[in-house]
This record gives structure tokens, sequence and C-alpha cells, in this order.
């Protein structure tokens, strides 16, 4: 298929990863020492070919950190952040670092109001930076700072001075994420004139387009992509790992050393580690981004799943999931009950369709579980009931009171009652829970997430609770309301239902009762 832009280079694009720096300038997050091992580990297995892992002058930990990584011997090249000036080289020489990122702004407004440097000045320091560098034996990386916003000349004066000097890399950042892809080819195309070093494109993303720039850089020269892992990063973040790696080997048909069957994985333990959370709709690793609903979409990725999905959710790692939403048709229902081993005849599909909606009329998600039980009530098959009903719970907290729970569940014949403590009340609600289930099934909670959707003291909150069965099989609930402790009793009711019917029903067993 013919794409615009499509590139005549074939030089395999290499990937540079600074979730580790970059990634953590994030605002409010920072991980710790051992964090960021763990992290560089799983970015070497994604198969980057740089790893930022950090700004050796900011911190003992970092330097810690840093040093750790070095040491661990990963494939990947190991580099860390200076600025120009003597200290932050030698704290990164002190890292054991063999490769350094220098970086100097090149535009007026940052010589003037934060380096108070002119021209000449700036020049200077970087060649001077350059040189004091490559005298310790390391790689170099140059990068002239906010260069989108820098007087062309001036950047390129400088380019040149510090490819004199000795520098192995150019990067040219657009610090403020202010700049086009049409600008962005041009600077690249320059630059090319003036240095026969590899360049790299350092995208941030306030104006959304930090992907669409990079791509733009490497189209036109560029060899290198700074990115990060879910485009975390300063402000509205960086280029995202898994967005430019996805078009370039897609649409630009680029090579670069990418597992991408790891990129959903890397990114859930990114996101984990560093507690930021993945927006539902972002490409590729977004919780929505192999979902469908509408009745239209279902039908059409029954058929062929190429009608709704540009790339296979297999790819980069991912399933696809149908949602029984109010757009749901009766394609998609069908095919989410076939999944479960339910053959609804024509009749009995068009009433679970009609109760379906008219739940999803009153402004209700329906989970899978329901979808399940009503099929079952319909289909007259008790099999398919939910097993457990909540019935009523309490729950106590406050200061100097141990967090206490205290549910009453329905387990099909009686209503069982445990109680519970935790940390909390959501911690010590969803024990209660597992201590009724676990007398049918050893669950285990393996990942709990909770995220406000609104603002305010009586926001609306998501809660997103995965559990996982004695066998390793998880399955995940969410589940939304303004009173944080029920949305989690909700999801965790709804999350064991889920796992026990799918269980019952593709073993062909029958609900026991505890
Ligand atoms: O965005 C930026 O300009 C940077 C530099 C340190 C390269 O992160
Ligand atoms: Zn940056």
């Amino acid at each position: 298929m013919p794409f615009p832009g499509l590139s005549p280079i074939v030089e395999k694009v290499r990937i540079f990863d600074t979730t580790l720096r970059d990634g953590e300038q994030t605002p409010g997050v920072s991980v710790s020492p051992e964090q960021k091992l763990q992290i560089a580990i799983k970015l070497d297995e994604l198969g980057v070919d740089a790893i930022e892992a950090g700004f050796p002058i900011v911190s003992e930990g970092e330097r810690h950190a840093i040093k750790s990584i070095v040491r661990q011997g990963l494939h990947a090249e190991i580099c860390g952040l200076a600025r120009a000036v003597q200290e932050d080289i030698d704290a990164a020489l002190g890292c054991d670092l063999g490769y350094i990122h220098l970086f100097i702004a090149t535009s007026d407004i940052h010589m003037k109001f934060k380096l108070k440097m002119d021209r000449d000045q700036v020049l200077e320091k970087a060649v001077w930076a350059v040189d004091y560098a490559k005298k310790h034996g390391v790689q170099v990386e140059f990068s002239a700072e906010d260069a989108t916003r820098s007087e062309t000349s001036f950047m390129k004066e400088v380019f040149q001075a510090v490819s004199q000097s000795g520098a192995d890399r150019l990067d040219i950042p657009d610090t403020v994420g202010y700049s086009t892809p049409d600008y962005i080819s041009r600077l690249v195309a320059d630059v090319t004139t003036i240095s026969p070093l590899p360049i790299s494109m350092h995208c941030h993303d306030d104006l959304g387009l930090a992907v669409a720039n990079t791509i733009a850089g490497i189209n036109a020269g560029a060899t290198c992509a700074h990115v990060t892992v879910n485009g975390i990063g300063e402000r509205a973040g960086n280029a995202s790992l898994e967005e430019v790696v996805m078009a370039l080997q897609c649409l630009y048909k680029r090579s670069h050393g990418i597992k991408t069957e790891l990129l959903y994985e890397t990114s859930k333990f990114v996101s984990n580690a560093m507690r930021i959370i993945v927006q539902p709709n972002k490409a590729i690793i977004g919780e929505n981004a192999f979902g469908h609903e509408s009745g239209i979409h279902t039908h059409g990725i029954i058929n062929n799943p190429l009608t709704y999905e540009p790339i296979s959710p297999e790819l980069v790692g991912r399933k696809r999931w149908l949602q029984a939403g109010k757009h749901a048709g009766a394609h998609g229902i069908r095919a989410m009950l076939e999944e479960f081993g339910l053959k609804p005849n024509d009749e009995q599909l068009k009433q679970i369709l009609e109760r379906q909606k008219g739940i999803a009329d009153l402004g209700k998600s329906i989970t899978t579980s329901e979808l399940l039980s009503i099929a079952g009530k319909i289909m007259k098959n008790s099999t398919f009931q939910e097993k457990f009903q909540l019935r009523d719970f309490h729950t106590v907290t406050g200061i100097n009171i141990i967090p206490t729970a205290v549910v009453k569940i329905n387990t099909g014949d009686k209503d069982v009652i445990s109680s519970e403590i935790g940390v909390g009340p959501v911690d010590a609600a969803l024990k209660a829970i597992q201590k009724i289930v676990s007398q049918l099934e050893d669950v285990k909670i393996r990942e709990y997430r909770l995220e406000s959707i609104t603002g305010g003291s009586d926001a609306t909150a998501e809660v997103v609770v995965k559990i996982e069965d004695s066998k390793g099989h998880t399955i995940s609930s969410r589940k939304t309301g303004e009173d944080i402790v029920i949305a989690s009793v909700q999801a965790m009711m709804d999350a064991t239902n889920k796992m026990i019917l799918r269980k019952v029903i593709l073993s062909g067993d029958t609900i026991s009762t505890p």
C-alpha cells in the first residue's frame, strides 16, 4: 500500500529510551533506585538500543540507581544526562557511564532568561564541555536544548563546532513541543548539510505533535528517536515509544530492534512502577485501544478484524475485547456469549439484547458476568447465573480504629457472612470477599487501580480490580462510582463472578456451593 511520505531510507531506527530520565521528570513522579533498575531491565528486554538512566547530578540516590544499571551489563547502551558544566560531567563520569548526553540551550529566550549567557559564551561552553567529556573517553550525544525555537544559523554553528570537538551524535530537541512536522523536516535536512554525525529527534508533546514530529525528523534523515514508554515526561510528555515504533514499522516500513509483542507488558510495568495511569483511549496501550462496543464495529470485527483494527492486537501483546454496551449489536453479543460456550437461539438472543440495552439505557455499564447472568435466565440455564450475590456490606474506618469490613454474600443457597481487617476500608472489604470466595476458588488480587475521573471530593472514581485464580488465569473488572469503597467491592464481586462463570462454563462442570 503506498503511504505519503514513505521514506526511501532503510537504515534501522535507533530507539533511545528516556523513560528513566525525561519520563521521571513527569510532575510528581519519583522512583526508587531498585525500581529504576527493574524498569531498565524491562526496557532492555523490550529491545531498546539506548537507555537514558537518569541525571547523575540530581541526587545520591540517582547516582546509585545509574551505577546499578551500568553494573547490570545490559545489551542497551546506558547513558546519563549532564549540563555543559564540569560538576555534571564529573557526576556522570563518577557513575561509570561510557555515554553522556550533554546539553546546553541555544534559543535566545533560554540563553537570556535561564543561562544569562550570550551566544559566544554558549558556543564556548558547548565546545569546552564536549572536549572535556571526550578527553575522558566517553561517547557524547550533544543536544541543543530548545533547538526548534533557536535561530537556525546559531544552532547550526553550535552543532558544527561540537562536531569538530569530537561529539559522536547530535540531538535536536523540540523542548516545548512547539514545532511542526514540516519545520522539523527542513531543520533536520539542514543539519545534515553541516555535520556527518547521526542525528536524534527528541520531541515533547505540548501540542500533541511529538510522535508526528519525531517521525518527520526520521524521514528527513535523523536515525534515532528519543522516546518514553507511555509517552510520559515533563508537562504533556515526550513522544511515546509504542506509538513511534508502531507507526515507523506499520506505516513507514522502517526496521527497529523492539520486540513489539512486549509493548503492552512494558507499558503496564512502567505505569505501575511510576504510578502514572495510562488514559484508556491511548493508542496501542490504552485499555480501549482494542475494545469494541458498537454493533456495527463488532459485526465487522467478527467477520474480519481488519475492518476496524488497523493492526492485530497480538502484534503489541494484547487481546481484543468486546463490550456489551448500549451500542452493542446482535453479532457482538452472540460472539461474547459464544466465548463462554453459550449458544442462544434467535429469539433468546433478541430477548438478551433487549434486556441488556434496557440496562445500558439507564446509564449503567453492563459487565460480562451480568450479561452471562441475563443470558442464563433467558435460556433457563442455572449454570450461567452469577454465583455470588452481594447482599450487604459495611466498613468502619478512622483514626485509632482498625479498618474493618463485614460482608454478606449469597452463595446460591445460603447467605454467608465474613469480616476482615485491613490497611483501609477497601483492603478490609476485598479481603472479606476473598475469604468467602476462597471456599470455592483461591482468588488473589493481582492489580488494584483507582482513578478519579472528575474533580472535587464528590468525584466519580474508576476502580479496576484484576484477580488471578489458582492456575494463574487472570480476569479484571472495572467499576465507576462516587463511593470508592462501593465501586471497589462491586468490581471485586464482578471479577470473581466472571472468573467462576468462565471456569465452570469452559470446564463443563456445574457450580458447587461453598
Ligand atoms: O527536552 C529537552 O530539551 C531535554 C534536553 C535535556 C535534551 O530533555
Ligand atoms: Zn526533554
